[in-house]
């Protein structure tokens, strides 16, 4: 069994995640009424942002992708491709409002005549969103990006279901289960039977290796992601069934290399193929000697599913930073680079692409 340090680490970020579906639902309704283009005019979508600012972007396309009429292009880079123009509708996110790709994603958009909307908190986005009346949700200033994310997933799936790309409104049962799988995550300082407490007990003097599919795929992301910045620690993301076709190799023939875990992440619908490679795939992890977890998302509808899995992932990157003993909030190499790459100029020409 696992104990938390009576230690304030974590703390800000504990406090961040308290409102999570609150955020998720608040801002998915002021977004859901936007005035954004109506579905005729729109033929396709671009997401573009970066890091916890796109990881929305990957979740909404991941879930829209059953329903969405339209196509759906997630853009992490400068540059948006060179058929979006007037019938395209790109919607930015940049928590900070200040970050160069997606600036400059947003500059080549106008520049090719696309329809834009955008989220942020402030900075050169917001000042571009705000002059030009342009669609737009506001975020709450002073939180990490990363811990914006029930709003920022909350504001894009609110943006996706008013151009018709799906439905993003949490299920009433999904919504009291959800609840309940909160008020469990949450640090109880004096209890240990806490499961992200207890697998960040075994995880985190690991390398864990998360594995999901589907829907949940861009979750397996965020997870890596959460554990890189908030843990400072490696992990790796996997995504079945492409995995089969490669990652499996190593778990069953690779000589040892840092200590090994792996995380499945499964769903309690998941189609009887998928079942069948997340059972071979426990078999050789099995056979490796290497642990194995499996956390299986309980909520009926895919939306549930995606939440109750990133709200287990965030609660888990913190609980294995305090066991690291490091600070979850800052990502101060992050910041560094940025203030690099902006005596490079790109961030500059993007503002002055876009006026502001
Ligand atoms: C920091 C974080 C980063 C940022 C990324 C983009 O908490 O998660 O991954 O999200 O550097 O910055 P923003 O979100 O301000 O566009």
């Amino acid at each position: 069994m696992t104990k938390l340090d009576a230690a304030p680490l974590g703390t800000d970020m504990f406090e961040a995640m308290a409102s999570y579906l609150k955020d998720y639902k608040e801002a998915h309704a002021a977004a859901r009424a936007l005035p954004l283009p109506a579905p005729p005019e729109v033929d396709h979508v671009v997401f573009t942002g970066m890091g916890g600012s796109g990881i929305g972007a990957d979740l909404v396309a991941a879930l829209a992708a059953a329903t969405s009429p339209r196509p759906i292009v997630v853009v992490k880079d400068y540059q948006v491709p060179p058929w979006v123009g007037p019938r395209t509708l790109v919607v930015a996110t940049s928590y900070s409002g200040n970050t160069e790709e997606t600036l400059s994603a947003v500059a080549s958009a106008r520049e090719q005549k696309a329809r834009v909307a955008g989220i942020a908190s402030g900075g050169a986005l917001w000042t571009l969103l705000e002059r030009e009346k342009l669609p737009r949700y506001r975020a709450p200033p002073d939180r990490q990006p990363r811990a914006a994310l029930p709003l920022l997933f909350g504001a894009l799936a609110g943006m996706a279901e008013r151009v018709g790309l799906g439905s993003f409104a949490l299920d009433e049962k999904d919504e009291n289960h959800l609840h309940n799988v909160h008020v469990q995550l949450q640090p109880k300082l004096s209890g240990t039977e806490d499961t992200a407490l207890a697998m960040a007990g075994r995880l985190h003097n690991r390398q864990p290796t998360i594995v999901a599919e589907g829907h949940l795929a861009p979750v397996a992301v965020r997870w890596k992601c959460q554990l890189n910045e908030n843990a400072k620690m490696f992990a790796r993301a996997e995504i079945l069934p492409e995995a089969n076709h490669n990652d499996l190799v190593p778990w069953a023939e690779g000589k040892s290399g840092p200590a090994e875990a792996v995380v499945l992440l499964r769903r309690r619908d998941e189609p009887g193929h998928v079942a069948a490679r997340f059972d071979f795939l426990s078999q050789v992890v099995a056979g490796r000697g290497a642990p194995l977890e499996s956390v299986e998302a309980k909520s009926r509808t895919p939306l549930g599913q995606s939440l109750e899995l990133l709200m287990t992932g965030d609660y888990l990157s913190v609980y294995t930073a305090v066991l690291r003993h490091v600070d979850p909030t800052p990502v101060d190499v992050i910041g560094e680079l940025k203030k690099r790459l902006e005596r490079d100029g790109l961030a500059r020409d993007a503002r002055r692409r876009l006026g502001v």
